[in-house]
């Protein structure tokens, strides 16, 4: 099986060089550049792992590494996000708590035996030698990888390297890039850091914009003078370090960040809806659809559901039927709701509440668009409030009209602030990388 898209009315798919990847022992063809996880995907792979109790089959949720749905074995390492990582000729990949195989695994009996659920703790108690006995049974028939090939030690310690700059802002997404834009207009030295690989973040989801404006933007951010740096993740605010720093995991070491101001621009996980075997490989979060088509040039399957109501779905429908993919619209009004998926081990059909009662639809994937919830993590630990909103989608951040969040010398813009859309995250990020070089300069 082949998903990929190869001709496209608006789009021009850049592929790298053909390569071939294993997996559970079969060789698929994939391309440079790819993540092993859609290479898999457009090649046919559906089921990548099984969860670690119930067996249940995993493949791709979010496509932007913060599910954990397709945690696999590569190259001997355990618990790999594949969609985090680029195949290359020759990886070896390997699904994960599965007998004989993910696709085909004979463990999943334990979700069909179990439809209420099984606690392990409370089972074969009157006896301590029968529980003990019980207990590494379930041990060796549930968890999540084995230990690394070769097995050893911790390795050496990465580098250490410091960095002091004017604004750190984490996050390239559309408020991260205009956030360093003006910060770096301003003549602040401006570090922007992201944990893809590379910026643009919800952009290159997004059938409005891509990767080329992804690109443009970026660009207008490096002429202005700021250093963009990808596969930067932000690990921690550590306040007791040398007054506080910010410790950033980069490929070639740990950075000690300095900055007289911090600006968080973290965006928000994909979430999903709440629906009857609502992880079945085949559901995918809205974006997650977007990234295949928009990014990869991948059909997501060969009849689509977009669940949902917004700007984001509708124009994500629009790329769906320019891709000639079948389509069908269920919640466009809110008069609708998924109530299961069906299928197994992946999705072929969901039942569909509406005012005119229930039916199946026959569908191979879903594209979930529910609220992304605020990446709020970071900007908490260091220190700024957050507040729960129902109608922001999670703990968004509290921020002034400038992106000032309650804490001293952090600010925050775009979705970690409640879900906003690129456009306005954008304009949001503008004043806030503004603001942020402004006081980190001493400038009224
Ligand atoms: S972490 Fe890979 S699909 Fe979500």
């Amino acid at each position: 099986m082949d998903r990929r898209i190869y001709e496209h009315p608006l789009r021009t798919f850049r592929r790298g060089a053909p390569l071939t990847v294993e997996f559970d022992g079969e060789r698929y063809r994939a391309f440079a550049g790819e993540p092993a996880a859609v290479a898999l995907f457009a090649s046919g792979v559906d089921v990548l792992s099984r969860s670690i109790k119930y067996h249940r089959p995993r493949a791709l949720f979010c496509l932007s590494g913060h599910c954990g749905a397709c945690l696999v074995r590569i190259d001997g390492m355990p618990n790999e996000r594949a969609c985090r990582t680029p195949c290359s000729d020759g990886q070896v990949l390997k699904g994960q708590n599965a007998f004989p195989a993910s696709e085909f695994d004979l463990l999943s009996a334990v979700d069909w035996l179990y439809p209420r659920g099984l606690d392990h703790h409370t089972m074969m108690t009157g006896s301590r030698t029968v529980n003990a006995v019980m207990q590494k049974v379930v041990r060796q028939l549930s968890g999540l990888g084995h230990l690394p090939t070769p097995a050893g030690g911790p390795g050496a310690l990465p580098e250490v390297t410091g960095r002091d700059v004017d604004v750190v802002i984490i996050g390239a997404g559309p408020a991260g890039l205009a956030a360093a834009r003006a910060a770096a207009a301003t003549g602040a030295r401006t570090l922007c850091l992201d944990e893809q690989d590379r910026a643009g973040g919800s952009l290159l989801a997004d059938p409005r914009h891509g990767e080329a404006d992804a690109d443009a933007r970026a660009l207008r951010a490096t002429d202005a003078g700021a250093e963009l740096v990808s596969h930067a993740t932000a690990l921690a605010w550590c306040p007791e370090d040398d007054g506080g720093l910010l410790a950033v995991a980069t490929p070639g070491g740990l950075w000690r960040v300095t900055a007289r101001r911090y600006v968080y621009a973290t965006g928000g996980y994909e979430t999903n809806a709440l629906f009857e075997n609502n992880d079945r490989p085949g559901v995918f979060a809205a974006r997650a659809v977007g990234r295949l088509v928009v990014r990869w040039g991948v059909r997501p399957g060969a009849r689509v559901a977009v669940v949902g109501a917004g700007a984001y779905p509708d124009a994500l429908a629009v790329e769906l039927a320019a891709c000639g993919i079948p389509l069908l619209r269920v919640g466009r009004d809110g008069s609708e709701r998924v109530v299961a998926a069906h299928g197994s081990p992946v999705l072929t059909a969901l039942d569909i509440d509406s005012p005119r009662g229930r039916r199946r639809e026959p569908c191979d994937a879903v594209a979930v668009w529910e609220l992304p919830s605020p990446a709020s993590e970071a900007p908490r630990q260091h220190g700024a409030s957050v507040t729960l909103v129902e109608q922001k989608g999670g703990f968004a951040v509290d921020i002034d009209d400038d992106g000032r969040t309650t804490a001293p010398s952090v600010f925050a813009c775009g979705d970690v602030t409640g879900y906003l859309g690129p456009d306005a995250a954008a304009r949001a990020g503008e004043r806030a990388g503004n603001a942020a070089a402004h006081e980190a300069l001493g400038r009224p």
